[in-house]
């Protein structure tokens, strides 16, 4: 029995991460590049650095062994004294040269993703609203947090791994064939098998390396789900169910985990025995060389010295392989982020929208989310500056998709959005939204005090003002519920106050942004009838001569409008007043009557 239970087809798997189209580009390395552009001389000093450590680490065996050859063969104490000197020398110049070059690299690697941490949140900004309502957050939060912490480990630690192992391995490759080939053929007669076991270590600690990724990834999917759908979950006492989902998550991921130590459990060992091997031969062929007279005592122990720089950089390459093979998985997805280009973008040169009256003309609209699938169809309206229009019809007609166009939230397929005669296209979309203000159905509010809140759309908002916009939309009681007053801190997402208060906040807030256009979508559905009426009194005198658009499912709400306008599966099937609509006796007639019979039964 799966014990995913009821969050089995909800909760984004790992696997369901690739919905983009795999992309060979995004996984280059070479596209970190233009973040290291700024640093250029810092990379050149860590580099620097870099060849300093190595040398500093490749002299000593070379120091030790013309102090054997030279200072004791030839009984010269001069050499000894200058040999030891310089070997001190060197391990202080490399000890040095590693604490800089430590704070160097990571110095560096923090700047570089701090830039890209920087450049990928403004590029989330800025990603149209459709990406958001697709992409669960708790993908776009991996993405600037376990995402760029791959990056992390390949970019600080990673690049120093590289560097200083592949330069010592080459190093002493050199050095040990320049003392002796014959020898040196010799240590590098484990390397076929070297190859081979790091082969089957590089293959099969890929596959598990991208399995923890994808554990976490799914760890990660089920928390955020759960705890956004906390209320959900209590709400009918699925604890239970989500623990057993969480528990289940979470045994994967460790099982993964695993994995990847039991390989390394095998791999790291072998090595060690390869590297007793090697010196085995070493010791075995050199001492019959020394004996012979072949060979100096002193390269033999050179030799000895250079193996374990030998084989060291072999293991560390083997394990930075599957950082690399993170930070790659990860950088493919941070650059598909990053190329994902808003829909809704300003055209190259494109000017301010200027002040506007307010009128709104759609031509000859289409817009589908999804291709082939219109949700407005040929809609043609136009909207005086300065009238409140109503929207009404039925649940997904398409009245918030009309409200996102005319923000341009979205560009339609087809036809234009035009205010005061501007096509919204050819303006930039900022000046647009600094002359409209939206109010959704659930007011969010962010963390912070509730005069932060309020200031959201109006920065310089005095306390005065902001205690009048509260006072239009008769937030009285609200404030006084409220302890330290426009001080108090709300919570994210509002808890605290309740749903009707929360719009309350909303309402004052889009008040204070003064917007030439309001749209209120559904934003009055959670005060009470009363409250509604009051809310509303307030804006026809505060709004008097803004458009506004308005979209509900109260009658109530509705009546007032100057305008109202049915729309059905994507288009206009009536307009006029309220009067109008209702002598007509059509869609609307049908509606408000509906209303009434419930009102009926619900007040009586
Ligand atoms: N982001 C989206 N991606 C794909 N389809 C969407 C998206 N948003 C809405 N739709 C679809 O578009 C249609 C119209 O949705 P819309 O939200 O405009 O309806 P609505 O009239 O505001 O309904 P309601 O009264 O329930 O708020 C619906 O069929 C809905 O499924
Ligand atoms: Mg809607």
């Amino acid at each position: 029995m799966s014990t995913r239970g009821p969050w089995g087809h909800l909760s984004p798997r790992a696997e369901d991460e690739e919905i983009e189209a795999p992309d060979p580009e995004g996984r280059r390395l070479r596209t970190l590049a233009p973040y290291f552009r700024p640093y250029l001389w810092q990379t050149a000093v860590t580099i620097v650095l870099m060849l300093t450590v190595t040398a500093g680490s490749l002299a000593q065996p070379a120091l030790a062994q013309y102090a054997i050859d030279h200072g004791i063969g030839d009984k010269d104490s001069s050499v000894l004294v200058w040999c030891v000197a310089l070997f001190v020398g060197a391990g202080i110049v490399a000890a040095v040269a590693a604490g800089l070059q430590i704070y160097a690299s990571t110095w560096l690697g923090q700047r570089v993703l701090f830039d890209l941490r920087n450049r990928l949140f403004r590029h989330i900004m800025d990603l149209e609203l459709g990406y958001h309502e697709k992409v669960p957050t708790g993908r776009t939060v991996s993405r600037l947090t376990s995402d760029i912490e791959a990056l992390n480990q390949l970019v600080t630690e990673g690049v120093t791994t590289l560097v200083l192992n592949g330069l010592t391995f080459l190093g002493v490759v050199v050095i040990l064939f320049v003392y002796d080939a014959q020898l040196a053929l010799m240590c590098f007669s484990v390397f076929p098998l070297l190859v081979i076991v790091t082969a089957w270590y590089r293959v099969g600690s890929s596959r598990a390396y991208r399995r923890t990724r994808e554990k976490v990834a799914h760890v990660l999917a089920v928390l955020q789900e759960t705890l956004s759908g906390m209320r959900v979950v209590q709400g009918f006492g699925r604890q239970d169910a989500a623990r057993a989902t969480f528990n289940e998550a979470n045994v994967e991921y460790r099982q993964a985990n695993m994995a990847t130590i039991y390989l390394s459990s095998l791999y790291f060992p072998g090595i060690e025995l390869l590297a007793a091997g090697g010196t085995l031969a070493v010791l075995w062929s050199g001492t019959n060389r020394v004996l012979d007279g072949d060979l100096t005592v002193g390269v033999m122990v050179a030799f000895i010295g250079y193996l374990s720089n030998f084989f060291d950089p072999i293991q560390q390459l083997s394990q930075l392989y599957s950082t690399v093979q993170s930070a790659t998985a990860a950088l493919e997805k941070i650059n598909g982020v990053l190329k994902t280009g808003p829909r809704v973008a300003d055209q190259p040169g494109a000017p301010p929208l200027p002040p506007v009256a307010g009128a709104i003309d759609l031509t000859g609209v289409t817009f589908e989310y999804v291709a082939g699938r219109p949700v407005i169809e040929d809609l043609s309206l136009h909207i005086n500056a300065g009238e409140t229009v109503a929207l009404v019809g039925a649940t997904g007609a398409g009245k918030s998709t009309l409200a996102k166009l005319i923000a341009r939230f979205y560009d339609p397929q087809e036809g234009t959005v035009a205010i005061d005669g501007h096509d919204l296209r050819a303006v930039t979309v900022d000046s647009l939204r600094q002359q409209m203000a939206m109010v959704p159905q659930e007011g969010h509010l962010f963390a912070g005090t509730l005069a932060d809140n309020l200031r959201f759309g109006r920065p310089d908002a005095t306390d005065d003002q902001m205690l009048a916009a509260l006072e239009a939309v008769d937030g009285g009681d609200l404030l006084a519920a409220l302890p330290d007053g426009l001080a108090s801190e709300v919570t994210e997402r509002g808890s605290g106050l309740s749903a009707g208060q929360r719009q309350l906040v909303s309402f004052a807030r889009a008040l204070l942004a003064d917007p030439r256009i309001l749209i209120l979508d559904e934003a009055t559905s959670s005060v009470d009838v009363r409250t509604e009426q009051r809310i509303e009194q307030a804006m026809a005198r505060l709004l008097a001569g803004r458009t506004s658009i308005l979209i509900a499912h109260r009658l109530s709400t509705i009546r007032n409008a100057d305008r109202i306008v049915v729309l059905d599966h994507g288009r206009i099937v009536e307009q006029g007043s309220h009067d109008q609509l209702i002598a007509a006796g059509g869609r609307y007639a049908a509606l408000h009557g509906d209303w009434h019979s419930l009102v009926g039964e619900v007040d009586a």
